[in-house]
């Protein structure tokens, strides 16, 4: 085991890592979760005196139970976890981790006492434009449910049920955190018995499928180059703080990452697992995730050398997930490459990529929206503007296509101009 420098170090051992030049290696230092000013690696808080760090949200007392509980998981293992183990601890441990508890999460602006803000939530218009794919997909598919994952707020299915009224027949949410299933059922009770929420999988599934933001929120593990050689990044402890601690691995990236400088990435086992399983459960229908990422030669780039971890917390962004463990969201970004072949090798057909912004333009998200109130169309721009979410995000859709079911070959409305498939 290597081990390396305490959490509050963390920031300075991706400084010591070889720079990145301007160009491939800044797109994620711009995007992710849309957050207003914040920047990667805490420098909006760092270099800023102006910027006051964001105090804890969250109640002391959940934050040092939920670190008291993954200390024990490390001891329990031996004294150390991968990074996967970890953030599945930090974000979902029952009651105590980040998606777990009360916190309000999602809002416009800090103030609210929210971290980050997302498409359903910034718009209606994104839920709506998203409907007429919806629609689409459920016409061509014959099928009339829509299976939602991560729900959130529940604000992205308040604007599918509203757009899509009778064409939906049963809208089922499958969430990992209590707390937010409470908060959907609230805002959704309006809609009855037609909406659902379920732990498990059926064996069987029919419908569409929507995900926004929740490739991101899935457990990564994180993989280190340091003088050639390659390690798994994963947890352990140094007098009572977690602290990065790295072992000798035969994983490596999908790609081979030219040169010898240190490098830090990530890998999606678990964002994989969830395709195929999708995969092997849906028997007709079609699938659409929505998230910021790249095509894996972009993921993989040789000057992306820091990876793409990232936490947000009051609309600011820092790379160090080992702190205040509980109080901040953890995410990294999605290689849709990965996607779309663990999709693809689970039987699915991959129906179209495309960046956020062509795929609402295709979907008609501008329409009627000339004399919208200034605001309203701030919030639209948002969406589709290059430097904000338009680009950085990402709409991957496939379709069953099974002899019994064959796809048949539709164009999706979504993809129809500007599909990006060809670069996955
Ligand atoms: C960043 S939030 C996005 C919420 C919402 N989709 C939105 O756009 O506002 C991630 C959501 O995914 C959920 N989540 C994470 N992993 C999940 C999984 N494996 N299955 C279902 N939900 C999951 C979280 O509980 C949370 O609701």
């Amino acid at each position: 085991m290597n081990g390396h420098a305490p959490a509050a170090c963390g920031q300075r051992e991706r400084d010591l890592a070889a720079q990145p030049q301007r160009g491939a290696g800044d797109e994620n230092n711009r995007g992710g979760r849309h957050r207003g000013h914040g920047e990667v690696g805490g420098s909006a808080i760092a270099d800023n005196p102006g910027v006051t760090p964001p105090t804890l949200t969250t109640p002391p007392s959940l934050t040092s139970a939920l670190a008291g509980h993954i200390r024990e998981a490390i001891a329990a293992a031996g004294g150390w976890i991968s990074f996967d183990r970890f953030m599945a601890l930090a974000l979902y441990t029952p009651g105590l981790g980040y998606y777990a508890h009360d916190s309000r999460k999602f809002g416009l602006m800090p103030g609210s006492g929210s971290d980050f803000v997302t498409a359903p939530e910034l718009s209606p218009r994104f839920g709506q434009a998203l409907a007429r794919q919806v629609a689409q997909a459920l016409e061509a598919t014959a099928t009339h449910e829509v299976w939602e994952f991560g729900a959130g707020s529940g604000a992205l299915a308040g604007q599918l049920l509203d757009a899509l009224g009778p064409q939906i027949q049963r809208y089922t949410i499958v969430d990992l955190s209590g707390s937010l299933q409470a908060r959907q059922r609230e805002r959704l009770a309006a809609w009855g018995d037609k909406v659902h929420w379920v732990s498990e999988l059926p064996a069987q599934m029919q419908g569409v499928v929507v995900g926004n933001e929740v490739l991101d929120a899935m457990p990564v593990q994180l993989l280190a180059r340091i003088d050639g050689a390659w390690f798994e990044r994963g947890v352990a402890l140094q007098d009572g703080s977690f602290v990065h601690a790295d072992q000798p691995t035969a994983l490596r990236p999908p790609l081979e990452v030219a040169g010898n400088h240190d490098y830090l990435t990530e890998i999606h086992p678990q964002a994989e697992a969830f395709v195929a399983t999708l995969a092997d459960r849906l028997q007709a229908g079609a699938v659409l995730l929505i998230d910021y990422g790249f095509p894996e030669h972009e993921y993989y780039h040789p000057q992306r050398s820091m990876g793409t971890l990232m936490c947000h917390r009051g609309h600011l962004v820092d790379a160090d997930a080992l702190q205040d463990v509980g109080d901040k969201d953890i995410t990294a970004h999605v290689n849709f490459s990965g996607i779309a072949l663990a999709g693809q090798d689970a039987g699915l057909q991959v129906l179209g990529y495309t960046s956020q912004a062509r795929f609402l333009l295709n979907c008609g998200v501008l329409e009627g929206t000339e004399d919208a109130p200034l605001a309203e169309r701030v919030m639209l721009q948002k969406l589709v503007n290059e430097h904000e979410m338009g680009e950085l995000f990402k709409v991957i859709a496939f379709v069953v296509d099974a002899p019994e079911r064959p796809w048949g070959g539709w164009q999706a409305l979504g993809f129809a101009v500007g599909d990006r498939t060809h670069t996955l």
